[in-house]
């Protein structure tokens, strides 16, 4: 973990917020390359959770609702952490379930008593701070597709079946911060909300279980030997949930939750429907019924998969007697795809090597690499981004309109004529 958090600073992918402040535990900014590998991710669950199926829709609701919203759902009462604070030197707040026994972790003085402690971050709608203005940032982008659901309903065409999806952020005022982007108090959401027959959950359960799982191996390229699922022991559920699922990867500090798949039920639309008094219920245009749809949700944060994706394509390996640094990711999400690289700063080549960035931009995520510097400390540079594809541009280039194709994995080399490039890097890249 900490040598990918040194790498993650050290090359731009993420930054402490408001570092030069000292910084804010549980905050942290993406920088350029971290910009670029979060919005792959983003991207390919809209492309796989909206684009590619016939039955979702998006969604983009407010970041902040009022407390009537929060509520009905049941956060105000639930959404709660136990906590025990240090009173000996340290002063330590602890979430419960994550010590045993009476004593600091840190500084072992003792623990007073546990109180409860509401997640979720406090605000108010204009100057004046009254019942009717308090308002919450919220948690879990849920609850938009819930209180929007009529809106789309009536609106769209969508046939039970059918989900609503959103991706956004959500806000925690998590007590125990930490392990790098894997628990912070600003964070990115990924939910889907998929309606229902209330009899067909099982059914449906089972579908996303798979189907994300299937995600996670075949479109992140994550190894399956690192993932595994968990469900959740009855008594540990959500208030909202009757059965849920977690996908896990094995992280340095152990197995941790990247995604949760909840079977809902029809909680929140019953909530919200009776808090609201609206008619939250679909009728079935085919057999005449009406009822309020049941709700699976497969939720996940965009920061999770982030790290996890680092962890597990982080690797050290030795090529031409040096040791070297590399991010075997999956070409789907690298930050850059290919780079280009001209051997040398000459006009000629240099010409000709902005041609072939030319050519490429717009059909792959591209870098100009041309820092001056070794031939092989600049593959090196792209191997700790995890760029699977350098094109180097050298002086035969310039006879025989040909480059090289330099593989990030197996560090092979493959000579190829700049007018087939682009072709051959499809075929690659996938
Ligand atoms: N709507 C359901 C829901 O919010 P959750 O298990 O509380 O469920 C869903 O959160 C996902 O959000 C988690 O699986 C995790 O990927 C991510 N997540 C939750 N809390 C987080 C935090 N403090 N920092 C980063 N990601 C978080």
């Amino acid at each position: 973990m900490d040598k990918v958090v040194a790498l993650t600073k050290r090359r731009g992918f993420i930054y402490p917020s408001s570092e030069i402040y000292g910084g804010v535990s549980g905050l942290y900014d993406y920088g350029p390359y971290g910009v670029a590998l979060k919005r792959a991710i983003r991207d390919l669950w809209w492309r796989h959770v909206v684009e590619l199926r016939d039955d979702v829709v998006g969604l983009e609701s407010t970041l902040i609702m009022p407390s009537d919203v929060w509520a009905a759902s049941g956060h105000l009462e639930h959404f709660v952490d136990e906590l025990r604070q240090c009173e000996g030197k340290c002063r330590k707040r602890w979430r419960t379930d994550h010590i045993s026994g009476d004593r600091c972790p840190d500084c072992g003085g003792p623990l007073g008593e546990p109180r409860l402690f509401n997640l979720m971050f406090k605000t108010q709608i204009g100057p004046v701070e009254d019942s009717a203005s308090v308002a919450y940032l919220r948690p879990e982008t849920a609850q938009g597709m819930f209180v929007d659901f009529k809106n789309v309903l009536s609106s769209t065409r969508v046939r039970v079946p059918f989900g609503i999806a959103q991706q956004g952020r959500a806000f925690r005022n998590e007590i125990t911060p930490g392990n790098f982007v894997f628990r912070l108090i600003e964070f990115e959401l990924m939910e889907l909300e998929y309606f229902v027959k209330p009899q067909q959950d099982e059914e449906w359960f089972q579908h996303w279980r798979s189907e994300r799982m299937r995600w996670y191996t075949d479109v992140l390229g994550i190894k399956a030997e690192r993932l595994r699922f968990f469900d959740h022991p009855k008594e540990k559920l959500a208030h909202y949930s009757k059965q849920t699922t977690d996908i896990e990867y094995e992280f340095p500090f152990g197995w941790g939750e990247i995604e949760g798949i909840a079977d809902r039920t029809d909680f929140d639309l019953s909530v919200h429907q009776e808090r609201s008094k609206t008619d939250l219920s679909y009728l079935d245009p085919e057999t005449n019924e009406r009822y309020l749809p049941w709700v699976i949700e497969p939720a996940v944060g965009v920061d999770r998969i982030f790290i996890t994706l680092l962890l597990d394509a982080y690797d050290e390996d030795v090529v031409n007697d040096e040791p070297r640094v590399v991010l075997r990711l999956h070409a789907n999400v690298a930050p850059v795809q290919v780079a280009i690289v001209p051997l040398s700063k000459k006009e000629d080549l240099i010409k000709v090597a902005r041609q072939v960035q030319a050519s490429l931009q717009g059909h792959f995520r591209v870098e100009y690499d041309q820092t001056g510097g070794h031939i092989g400390r600049r593959y090196r540079r792209q191997d700790e981004i995890g760029t699977p594809f350098c094109i180097t541009v050298d002086f035969d280039t310039l006879n025989d309109r040909a480059v090289t194709i330099r593989q990030r994995d197996s560090t092979q080399q493959e000579r190829i004529a700049i007018a087939n490039l682009g072709e051959r890097l499809r075929d690659l890249v996938g």
